[in-house]
């Protein structure tokens, strides 16, 4: 559908139509060639502007999928460096893409139970945060403010909240409503949701869980119009 080597329709129909872990199990090998990766054009100046002031000693990337930003981190973390994901199937592709990359953890948890204890100078996630909605948004946050070391990072791109006249405004609202309509028929829930850590909302919620944000525009044009690279840093 999005590429000759990419899903059909009716891959991507199963998918939809598992659990959120499931349907990425079904998705793994294909995932790289969908738009649902986390594109390296994005990857390339966020990190850019990430590491500037240097390399940290230790990192994570939660929800990692096939390790698009593992792949990014790897040459400016100098100790540890690990991915989470609940899904065994992204995990051992990118175990499969990452073979080269020494010091790597992936790791098989729910991101919501993120056990870390103050072990990251640096946290980062991207492409996931459709999958945290209401007290999963809690739970993602908790777990990576106890994962992070004082003062650590938590950085991450998102996007501002659409007008009403941008396109991706109503194909959001459109993607979400269906996914509203297949949780209610459909058991277990495919949990993914647009417009969600949108910024600046989101600065709000980060600084409930005990974040002092702050935001770099400009850095990078995403698909569907700015992009927003957010660090939120871990306040005592
Ligand atoms: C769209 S993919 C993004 C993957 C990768 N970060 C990227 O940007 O290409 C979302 C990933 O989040 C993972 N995920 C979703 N909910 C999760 C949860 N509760 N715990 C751990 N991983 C989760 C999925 O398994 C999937 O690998």
């Amino acid at each position: 559908m999005f590429h000759p080597r990419g899903p059909t329709l009716v891959e991507l129909a199963r998918q939809a139509l598992s659990s959120t872990e499931r349907g990425y199990d079904l998705l793994a090998t294909k995932f790289d060639v969908t738009p649902f990766r986390t594109p390296d054009v994005l990857l390339a100046p966020f990190f850019a502007h990430v590491f500037a002031s240097g390399p940290v000693t230790r990192a994570l990337d939660v929800a990692c999928g096939t390790g698009a930003q593992l792949r990014h981190l790897a040459p400016h973390v100098t100790d540890r460096l690990v991915g989470v994901d609940f899904s065994q199937g992204m995990l051992d592709e990118a175990r499969r893409r990452l073979a080269d990359v020494p010091r790597l953890e992936l790791l098989k948890a729910d991101a919501r139970d993120l056990s870390f204890d103050a072990e990251f100078e640096l946290v980062t996630t991207a492409g996931a945060f459709g999958h945290f909605v209401g007290e999963d948004e809690d739970r993602l946050l908790d777990g990576v403010r106890r994962a992070l070391a004082p003062k650590g990072r938590f950085v991450f791109l998102t996007t501002p909240y659409p007008g009403v006249t941008n396109p991706g405004f109503w194909l959001a609202k459109g993607f979400n409503a269906a996914m509203h309509v297949r949780n209610a028929l459909v058991q277990p829930p495919f949990v993914m949701f647009y417009l969600t850590f949108t910024w600046p909302e989101v600065q709000a919620t980060l600084s409930r869980h005990g974040f002092s944000t702050s935001a770099r525009d400009g850095l990078v044009e995403g698909r569907l119009g700015r992009v927003v690279a957010v660090t939120a840093e871990k306040r005592p």
